[in-house]
């Protein structure tokens, strides 16, 4: 044999494998099929590489007239073999997610959801409600003056009124002398009815406002007392108001909050702040009426505290008691919640027990 039928047989070899790789690469089907096609032509023992280490032995010419073609197809099988690769491995992925499909018909984790506070819901509820009759939001601060919280609403030094409080009284030193002087001890409040003075004092009447918040009283704590609890103060002064505005306006309040069957009741009482002062009541919600260990047998259950404006209150804040009138009221914001949804323990609402906490949403 020549050099130059060597040659040309080389090159006949090398292109029937070249050809036949090829033809097999259109055929595979798995990635495992195309790596063994790769071992079989172009691993370290495949039928090109080892044809291809034969080159060397071929006539210089040859080489130099067949290593390029032969490098170049190499690549150009190797780059098919990769390409190939490439999208089967594409396709086993699109399998894979093929299998385990998102379905969107099935529920969703829940997530756990906060719920607004009882007793923020009935803040919330109250100012809503009498936000509808025309009564704006108010606020005043916890830390009172002895003026604020008992002179200005007709509670003087000594009288035996103070004894429905019992009063948190605090240490701190006013910030002046004449803090001190004209307003007394610092103390915390024991209702919310000071934001009425503070009210007035800033505003001219006529006037409509409810002012919800926290109070203190220093008392032993039990199922239905706690040093801490919170109160909803409305004030309405206007020209001519009367017993039945204040009557209406609590009954409609009460039937909002507790039902359109809610049944109401008024009884004289006493305040000194107002003149003259009533309780009002709700027919018991757990007996209708009939008589529970609940309302003590009565069939009546005791809500909120009321009456028209003592004029002392308004000479208090500069008002002419001939030209000005109004009522007032004050309500246990525990009380309602507790009745609402049959709460048995005051102490629950501040113990922050999500389990309790749940039941409200
Ligand atoms: N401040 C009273 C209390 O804490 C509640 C009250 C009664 C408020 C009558 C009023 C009212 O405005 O007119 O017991």
């Amino acid at each position: 044999m020549t050099a130059k039928t060597d040659s040309k047989a080389w090159k006949e070899s090398w292109e029937t494998r070249c050809r036949e790789a090829k033809e097999s690469l259109a055929g595979h089907a798995t990635l495992e099929a195309l790596e063994a096609l790769r071992l079989k032509y172009l691993g370290r023992k495949g039928s090109l590489t080892e044809l291809l280490k034969t080159l060397k032995d071929l006539p210089l010419e040859a080489r130099r007239e067949l290593g390029g073609p032969a490098n170049a197809q190499k690549e150009e099988i190797l780059g098919l073999i990769e390409a190939s690769r490439g999208s089967l491995e594409h396709q086993s992925r699109e399998r894979e997610i093929a299998g385990t499909r998102l379905d969107p018909t099935l529920p969703g984790v829940p997530s756990p959801q906060g719920y607004r506070h009882p007793l923020t819901q009935i803040i919330a509820e109250t100012a809503d409600i009498l936000g509808r009759l025309g009564f704006s939001w108010a606020e005043g601060p916890l830390i009172e003056t002895n003026y604020y919280n008992f002179e200005a609403l007709n509670i003087p030094a000594h009288h035996p009124a103070r004894d429905m409080f019992d009063t948190f009284y605090l240490k701190l030193a006013p910030k002046s002398p004449e803090a001190a002087g004209e307003h007394g001890n610092l103390l915390l409040r024991t209702h919310t009815s000071p934001v009425q003075i503070r009210r007035m004092e800033s505003a001219r009447p006529p006037l409509r406002i409810i002012s919800p918040g926290r109070v203190f009283r220093h008392e032993a704590v039990d199922a239905t007392h706690s040093a801490v609890f919170h109160q909803v103060e409305g004030l309405y002064v206007d020209h001519h108001v009367t017993l039945a505005d204040l009557k209406g306006t609590l009954h409609a309040f009460m039937q909002a909050l507790f039902g359109p069957k809610t049944r109401t009741r008024f009884r004289p009482s006493f305040f000194p702040f107002t003149e003259p002062s009533a309780e009002m009541d709700v027919q018991c919600l757990f007996c209708s009426g009939s008589g529970c260990g609940l309302c003590k047998r009565s069939g009546w259950l005791e809500i909120l505290g009321a009456g028209l404006v003592h004029p002392n209150v308004f000479k208090a804040v500069d008002y002419d008691p001939e030209a000005w009138s109004g009522f007032a009221f004050g309500l246990g914001i525990e009380r309602v919640a507790m009745l609402r949804w049959g709460i048995p323990d005051i102490r629950m609402f501040y113990q922050n027990d999500i389990r309790f906490l749940e039941q409200f949403p």
